[in-house]
């Protein structure tokens, strides 16, 4: 049964990393996010796909605390979201990284260290040095650590940008549209290497990329402007077509494991 996250007990989960409770947000007049009701676990490998304006980056800026919700409650490990900002790793959709600007792979990954940094002048250590090696081993680009970020392959960048994330140790992971300018060979790659990241780390995924989903996953959502969660962890015809509002083709490709998802009603989709 798919049901909108408005509902009465869609939440029923203690310590959640992640509780929004009839979260709404408006621009200017304009409702984005309505009632959203979104519960993420700790471990939870949680993707959310929906159309583009169906509100995913506003609900992550949320979830951050760059806004502020115009009803509703949201929770971050229980706490105002502006109170644990230095528990979340971040990796922004449209990366306003400078990618001309003459620095090395190793030191844009040392830079997700300074949220650890206590004082102004503090210098890196040991601590760091052993967070960045391994937020670079797991993201797979110790063999580019000194390279000018410039000269690298957008998977290459994207992936040195999430070790960025990666290195500030954080217990929550926000990754909006990882893969959007990544081909299929990096995104399998990309995929597999975020697999050890839920040893340590809960993660919250945006994407309307459905064929990004894949085994790995644990939960998913659609989002247009409401949350439609569903009771099982696999992704439908139903809720993809009430969040899209219309059919869409569920695919899922490359060598990794992968969902088979549900197909849809090929005359519905014509007619769309
Ligand atoms: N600062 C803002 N001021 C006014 N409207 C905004 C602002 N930010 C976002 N919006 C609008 O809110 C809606 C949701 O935007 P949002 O960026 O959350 O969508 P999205 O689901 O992330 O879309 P996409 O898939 O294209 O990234 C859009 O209609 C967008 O134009
Ligand atoms: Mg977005």
């Amino acid at each position: 049964m798919t049901r909108t996250s408005d509902e009465p007990g869609a939440i029923t989960i203690e310590d959640p990393v992640i509780l929004t409770e009839n979260l709404s947000v408006s621009y200017e007049g304009h409702q984005v996010l309505e009632k959203v009701n979104l519960c993420v676990r700790k471990g939870d490998w949680y993707a959310i796909i929906g159309p583009n304006g169906g509100g995913k980056t506003t609900l992550i800026k949320a979830i951050l605390g760059l806004i502020s919700p115009g009803s509703g409650k949201i929770r971050v490990f229980g706490q105002d979201p502006k109170d644990v900002r230095e528990r979340i790793g971040y990796v922004p959709q449209y990366q306003t990284f400078q990618y001309a600007f003459p620095i090395r792979v190793r030191e844009v990954v040392f830079l997700g260290r300074m949220g650890r940094m206590k004082g102004l002048f503090q210098r890196y250590g040991a601590e760091d040095s052993r967070a960045v090696h391994e937020a670079m081993a797991r993201m797979r680009i110790e063999h580019l650590a000194d390279r000018s970020i410039s000269t690298l392959s957008g998977g290459e960048r994207q992936r040195t940008i999430i070790a960025r994330a990666l290195a500030g140790e954080p217990d929550l992971l926000l990754l909006d549209e990882p893969t959007v300018y990544v081909d299929d060979l990096s995104r399998d790659i990309f995929f597999s290497s975020l697999t050890r990241v839920r040893e340590t780390c809960t993660v919250l995924l945006i994407t309307h990329d459905i064929s990004v989903v894949h085994a790995h996953v644990t939960k998913i959502a659609c989002l247009n402007t409401r949350l439609f969660t569903h009771d099982s962890d696999q992704i439908t015809d139903e809720m993809v077509a009430q969040s899209y509002g219309c059919p869409v083709d569920l695919i899922t490709h490359g060598d990794i494991p992968h969902r088979v998802l549900e197909r849809h009603n090929r005359k519905e989709a014509d007619e769309c």
